[in-house]
């Protein structure tokens, strides 16, 4: 059993520090908004996250986790200190630290015993170095044992736990080997694979990871836009492509493209630090442009099919970046509404998790309680989102309330055959349009 801390009760520090508390770990989370902490004090969740609200709960209960907004309190006797507040894209794209500083600076003012400080968070390549400095230059001449682990997170969202507890690998880099393999032992019960290597190559790893994903996504996407022109089915296509084991099936669904609060963060932070050392990055910035193009061809295809989107009205169903969370970060659902919102449309959108943080960011939309009062009126439905729930709609019942049987099915989710018998003008995406 260890004494952790986690800094930061996001969406990575929530259930990085509620799963190794699940492990019989001793765990004080710490979070600087007052809002959060006395939310979870309360068992009330920041976050929907499937089954983090019962593991909270349970380990709670069990006196295995602890929240505080008091870093003295957090940081007491631990062995541990993992940093894991946000990382959010700055004017060029550049991971903003200033919360990692702060985090780092706590830290220093506070311990006076040997502790590991762990990168969680996405840091630029190159940060590890840099919060060791911070940490040094706060402490001044007060000396501290203390080593700088890169440990980042390959969290999911809506599968976060599974992801925690089951990983495809744990990645630990420090210039201190002793420090990474000392940390090793707190992920041993996970019985994966623990790779050692040093600080910069871990985060390396983390942007490199999450940017190869937006890539492969990116890419099936363009050849979805060619499947539409030449005929091909992109579904059947990723298949195909995905029985050579180099390629693999996974990451190749086409749809509206990537969103939410990692991917575009991170090619960008990654893309600025290519061009800060001096290196072209073609590639990342053809895969960024294709993903906004994806955002802008759905408008495109709206308008052609209604001839105009001034005044008309559109339905959207689903505002997360994806199932299963109700995190609106740079989702497509967002960033199309903007698009058809200058056209001078009107919207009405549902989500089956994230009305309350869509309530925040979208003033001129109707919020919808149900995908039926999304359909109501409306001159044609897109699906920006494919939650479950929407797999089997009452599509006899969306026709007769549509004002136009068209539909736009943004991430494939729906049986094309199946609407256009019914009488729907469907397009998907990489799919020919009827
Ligand atoms: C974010 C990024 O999404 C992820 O890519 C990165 O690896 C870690 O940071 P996330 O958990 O999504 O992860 O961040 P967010 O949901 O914004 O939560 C950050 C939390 O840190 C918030 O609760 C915020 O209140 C807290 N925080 C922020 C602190 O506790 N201290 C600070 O100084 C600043
Ligand atoms: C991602 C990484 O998967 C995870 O390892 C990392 O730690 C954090 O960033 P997340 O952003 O939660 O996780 O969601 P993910 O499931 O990766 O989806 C990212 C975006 O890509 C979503 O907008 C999703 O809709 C989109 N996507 C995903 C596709 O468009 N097609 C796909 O085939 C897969």
């Amino acid at each position: 059993m260890s004494k952790i801390c986690v800094i930061g009760t996001g969406y990575v520090g929530l259930v990085t520090g509620t799963c190794f508390a699940e492990l019989g770990n001793q765990v004080t989370c710490l979070d600087t908004d007052p809002a959060r902490i006395n939310g979870l004090l309360q068992g009330q969740m920041p976050i929907y996250e499937p089954g983090l609200e019962q593991l909270v709960e349970q380990n709670v209960q069990a006196k295995r986790l602890h929240f505080t907004q008091d870093y003295r309190s957090a940081l007491e006797g631990a062995e541990y200190a993992f940093i894991a507040v946000g990382t959010p894209s700055g004017v060029d794209g550049e991971a903003d630290l200033q919360y990692v500083k702060a985090a780092a600076e706590s830290i220093a003012d506070i311990v006076d015993f040997p502790i590991l400080v762990i990168n969680k968070s996405t840091v630029p390549v190159g940060t590890g170095d840099w919060v060791a400095d911070v940490i040094r230059r706060r402490r001044g001449d007060r000396s501290l044992e203390f080593s700088v682990v890169s440990n980042p997170e390959f969290l999911r969202e809506g599968s976060a736990i599974n992801d925690f507890m089951s990983p495809d690998r744990v990645v630990l880099g420090s210039e201190d080997r002793k420090a990474a393999t000392r940390l090793a032992e707190l992920y041993k019960p996970l019985r994966c694979t623990i790779m050692v290597t040093d600080l910069r190559t871990a985060e390396m790893i983390k942007y490199a990871s999450n940017a190869f994903l937006a890539t492969r996504i990116s890419f099936i996407n363009e050849i979805g836009n060619m499947c539409e022109d030449l005929g091909a089915d992109v579904r059947e296509v990723a298949q195909g492509m995905g029985l050579d084991k180099r390629i693999g099936p996974s990451f190749l669904d086409a749809g509206l493209g990537w969103g939410g609060s990692c991917f575009p963060k991170d090619v960008k932070a990654l893309e600025h630090m290519a061009v800060l050392h001096g290196t072209q990055p073609q590639l990342l910035q053809a895969v960024m442009e294709i993903n906004r193009n994806q955002r802008r061809r759905a408008v495109m295809k709206l308008r052609k099919a209604l001839g105009t989107l001034n005044e008309k009205t559109i339905g959207i169903l689903g505002i997360s970046f994806k199932p299963n969370t109700d995190d609106i970060r740079d989702s497509a659902a967002l960033e199309i509404i903007h698009l058809l919102i200058n056209e001078g449309a009107h919207i009405q959108a549902y989500d089956p998790q994230a009305m309350d943080n869509a309530s925040k960011v979208l003033k001129n939309v109707k919020l919808c309680e149900s995908p039926y009062e999304v359909a109501d009126s409306a001159d044609a439905l897109l699906l920006a989102t494919e939650w479950n729930e929407f797999k089997q709609i009452d599509f006899v019942k969306i026709k007769q309330l549509l004002r136009n049987p068209v539909i736009l099915d943004g991430r494939n989710l729906w049986d094309s055959e199946l609407l256009k018998s019914m009488g729907f003008t469907y397009m998907g995406i990489g799919r020919a349009i009827n």
